[in-house]
Order: C-alpha cells, then structure tokens, then sequence
C-alpha cells in the first residue's frame, strides 16, 4: 500500500464534512476544481466536478469514498483539503510524486448542522416557512435543515437580504427591476425573489446572468417549474447585457474579479438607484501594482494581495460616489462566514457638484499615480473626459449621467433658461434627465455650458436637448464643440438621426452644424420654437 493509500483509507474513515480537489496535473485537464459534501445522512457523497464553465454531479457511495479520493489525487488533482468539524487535512503531490500532508485545526468554515443553526430566527427568511424550491436550489435538505455545507452560503443571503430590506422598507416603490450579476448557482437570486414576493410583498421582475450555460438552463427551468413569471436567467457576459428598462437595484454576490466592475459600471451607465455589491477575488491591482514609497506594503506577497484587495474596494467605493452614488462599505458578514466580507451599499443621488467631485478625482488620482492602479471602473469612467483648447483657453468636456452631472447642469439651466430668459420648461428638471447623457463643460471652476442628448422612442433616433452656455463664454464657439461631441457619442450608439427643438433665434447655428428643419414653427412660453433634424 502506498503512503498516499493509507493516509486517504485513515482519513476516509473520519465523519467529513467537506473536501475540495484543486490544482489539475496538467493544463489541459478538463476540471479545474472538485468539491465533495455529504448527503443522505452523510450516506452518500456529491462529487461537483468543475470545468472552466460547467459543473458536473456524481454521487459516491461511502464505502466508495476512500477509492474515489486516491483516484483524484493520483490522476486528476495534485492537491486536496479535507475537513472534518475539528481538523483540516491538506494533502499535496509534489512535482517528483511524493506526498506531504498535513494536519490543522478547522477553526472557520464548515459548520455542522446544529439544531441551533437551524433554529436561528433573526434570519430574515423564517426557516419554519421556506418555499420547496429552496430545497431544489440545494439550501434546505429534505428534512426542512439547512444542508450543513450550505450554511454559511445560506447565511450570506439572509444577510443580503437584510441588506436589501434595509433600503426597500424604506422606498415607497411597489414594483422592482433587480438585476443579479454572477447569479451563479443562484441561490441569492431566488432567495431574494422570495423575500421580494412574500416577505417585502413587492411586485419584482429579477434577472440572473451567468456565463455558465448548462446552470442557467437549470435555473430557468425551476424558475418555470415553480411558475416564477418574473424570474428569468441569461447565459451572457456581463458587459454585454443590455436591460430592456432601467432596472432599480443592481446586486452581485460574490461576482469574480472584475465582473464586479462591470456590474458596477453597468449600473451607473444605467442609473439604477441601488446597488449592493459583494466583490469577490480581486487580481487587477495586483497585476499592476507598483509604488516608489510604500514597498513595505508590496515586498511581501500575502500583504499585498490584501492590500490590493481593501485598496480595490476603496477605489470603488470613492469611484461610486464620484460618480454621484452615496456609498457606504460596510461588513458584510462575520469572517468566519466568509472571507470576502465586504459590501459596497450604493444608493443613486443627483447631489455631487462639481467641486465634491474636484475634491474625490483627486484623492482617487494620487493613489493610482502612488500605486500605479489606475482601475478598470475609474479608467472607464475617465475615458469620457478631455480637455480642450478653445480661443487660447483649456475646457473640460464631461460626458457623464445624471447622478454624476446633473446638479452642475440644473444650475446652468436655471441661469441660462431660467433667470435670463425666463423659460420655465428648459430650467427645469424633467423625467428625460434620468436616463439622458450629458455633456458639461467646465473652466476656471465653474460650469459653462451643459447639453444632453435624450432618448426617443425610435431605437436610432435622439433628441439634442437645448445648449446652455454662460452668457461670458458665448461666441467662443463651445456649443459647436458640444454639438460635435453630442453627435459623436450619438453615432457611438448607433444613431442615425438627431433632433432638436431648437429656438428660432438659434436656428442659424443649427443650419451651419447641418441640421434642417423638419416640422413647423410653434410657441412654448412665448419663446418661438422650431424642430430641426440631421441625420448623422
Ligand atoms: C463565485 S460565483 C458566485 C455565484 C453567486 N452569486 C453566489 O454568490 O453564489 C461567481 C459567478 O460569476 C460568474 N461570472 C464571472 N464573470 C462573469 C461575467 N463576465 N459575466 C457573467 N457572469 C460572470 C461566474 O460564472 C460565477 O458563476
């Protein structure tokens, strides 16, 4: 008998709660990782087999076990962690074949399956209560317990959930459009669906996404199976998802590495009002990171990695709330629950003006220049601003939405449209800012003009909203900038013409940017009107 024989045959003898095979032999191994947890009265073993994709089930008889463990890590995995509820085993096969292993305490983690933990009633969710379908998720075990390796999984999502009934108890709203991104196995995502349902008593329409084909193929058809109409799953990548209305809530659990950006980003392009977020690894800034003061953060490797992790969340959390999002990071759950327990609480404002948002670019810029970690959710939104030299003078164009620009704009509405012209409908807010996109234009400190291109009902056509330019800075040839920049970023969504309503004293201006009339003349408070168009 070998040695790695006889230690799995001791260590199979032991009441496991819980084992993960990781690290294939060879990169073309088809699994990545395997994990193993205890069902049926710890009768049978599950096997979740995972590909880069997918994950794939078997079932193993106990006396089974210790055969089935020997032939993983001799053929498939050179490592193992096997716990029970008082050690961990790590079993490892170095590159010359030999076995080292060893033996800690479990201090975190697994938890067995008590009748307090099943007890615990300050859950949100009533475990007296839960639905079938949570037992077809795999959370509660056929008894009516939560599934022992699902405890702390299950704990997460009550917490979330606590989260979210924080703000929606409080928002008069009776219907909902949440997004999950990451939604994985989603359990949060039909936890949540209930909680929404039957426990906030919400009208909710959520969607999950998932890179995992055959996951979301199985979420769809409980979803189906339990007549949930307004739960549905998406197989795509987040970035290329594109909601068909702007969703309220935007969550993401656990979303890996910069997928929890893109969900962040998604969200502030969308301005939905709430965003909870769980990130999840984070490699980017330590890719990238480098810093000529602080060495002794970066010189150790473990030290680094948690750094770039907290750093990361800060960035976007400073980024969120430069971006007009009031954002709080708080903790998530106890770290016995889970490692990655920090939660980003984002909640929409139209309140940052241009000098809070001076003041956190640059707190965000003189940490990226100290540790070269200029961000994927920073770089993204900066990508949509410039400078620009006109008659002699430096101009920041802002391109942005109305979390992040709005307040500077009502008040050059107001100056312009309002106080000068006494024109109550241009100076005021209306329900198109909400999804607009606006141009600002800055110098010296203050805001010198604002425009915003508005949605139509036709997916190829746009509205060029009015041109506010402060009275000093007219004739300096700003708003044809801006009028370039709106087509610019109209073209960018594919649109084929742009519209504007335009004043007839403006109509000349428009005439030589090559829009042509298109309706008739009309009054609006006294200010003769005139619709033009252009096709770009
Ligand atoms: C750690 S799992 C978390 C799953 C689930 N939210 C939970 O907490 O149980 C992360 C999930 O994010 C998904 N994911 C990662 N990048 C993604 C992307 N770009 N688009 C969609 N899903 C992605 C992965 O497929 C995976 O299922």
């Amino acid at each position: 008998m070998t040695e790695l024989e006889k230690t799995l045959k001791e260590i199979a003898l032991l009441d496991i709660v819980r084992a993960v095979f990781s690290c294939p032999y060879t990169k073309d191994e088809k699994y990545v990782k395997c994990t193993v947890r205890p069902i049926k009265d710890a009768e049978i073993f599950q096997f979740e087999s995972f590909t880069k994709t997918q994950a794939f089930h078997e079932n193993v008889s106990k006396d089974m076990l210790c055969e089935k463990f020997i032939f993983l890590l001799s053929n498939t995995f050179r490592q193992a962690e096997i716990f029970t509820q008082e050690y961990v085993y790590g079993l490892k096969i170095s590159s010359k074949g030999k076995l080292l292993h060893n033996k800690r305490k479990n201090t975190q983690g697994v938890k067995q399956q008590t009748a307090e933990n099943n007890r615990q009633k300050n859950h949100i969710i009533d475990l007296d209560n839960t639905p079938q379908v949570f037992t077809d998720i795999g959370i509660i075990g056929k008894d009516g317990k939560i599934i022992n390796s699902r405890y702390d999984k299950y704990k997460q999502i009550c917490r979330f959930c606590e989260f979210i009934d924080d703000v929606v108890k409080n928002d008069p709203r009776e219907e909902y459009f949440i997004v999950d991104f990451g939604c994985g196995k989603s359990y949060l995502t039909f936890v949540c669906y209930h909680y929404m349902t039957k426990i906030a008593g919400k009208k909710v329409k959520i969607t999950g996404l998932d890179l995992k084909e055959k996951v979301i193929e199985d979420c769809n058809a409980l979803a189906k199976k339990y007549g949930y109409d307004n739960l549905s799953f998406l197989c795509m990548d987040i970035k290329d998802y594109c909601p068909d209305r702007r969703p309220d809530m935007v969550i993401a659990l656990h979303a890996c590495d910069t997928a929890t950006d893109y969900a962040l980003y998604n969200a502030y392009l969308w301005q939905t009002d709430y965003i909870f977020s769980v990130p999840c690894c984070q490699h980017e800034m330590n890719g990238k990171v480098k810093t000529e003061h602080f060495s002794l953060i970066t010189d150790y490797g473990l030290i680094k990695e948690r750094f770039c992790a907290l750093a990361t969340d800060a960035l976007r959390g400073k980024t969120l709330e430069y971006c007009g999002y009031k954002t709080d990071v708080l903790e998530f759950i106890d770290e016995e629950h889970s490692p990655k327990n920090i939660l980003l609480r984002s909640v929409r404002t139209t309140r940052i003006d241009r000098c809070k948002r001076g003041i956190l670019l640059e707190e965000i810029s003189r940490f990226e220049n100290e540790f070269n970690a200029k961000l994927f959710l920073h770089s993204k939104i900066a990508e949509n601003e410039y400078e620009l030299e006109i008659n002699g003078e430096n101009f920041k164009f802002v391109i942005g939405k109305a979390s992040m620009l709005l307040k500077d704009a009502m008040t050059l509405r107001s100056e312009v449209f309002g106080r000068e012209q006494n024109y109550k409908k241009g100076s005021c807010r209306d329900n198109d800012d909400e999804t607009a996109l606006f141009v600002n234009v800055y110098t010296n400190g203050q805001t010198v003009a604002t425009s915003r291109l508005i949605k139509l009902a036709l997916p190829d056509e746009m509205l060029v909203g009015k041109i506010a330019v402060k009275s000093q800075y007219r004739k300096y040839g700003i708003g044809k900038a801006m009028l370039r920049e709106l087509c610019k970023q109209a073209k960018n969504e594919n649109i084929k013409t742009l519209h504007v309503i335009a004043q007839k004293q403006a109509m000349e201006f428009y005439e030589k940017m090559g829009f042509c009339v298109c309706g008739n003349e009309y009054e609006e408070e006294s200010i003769a009107m005139i619709p033009m168009k252009k096709n770009i």
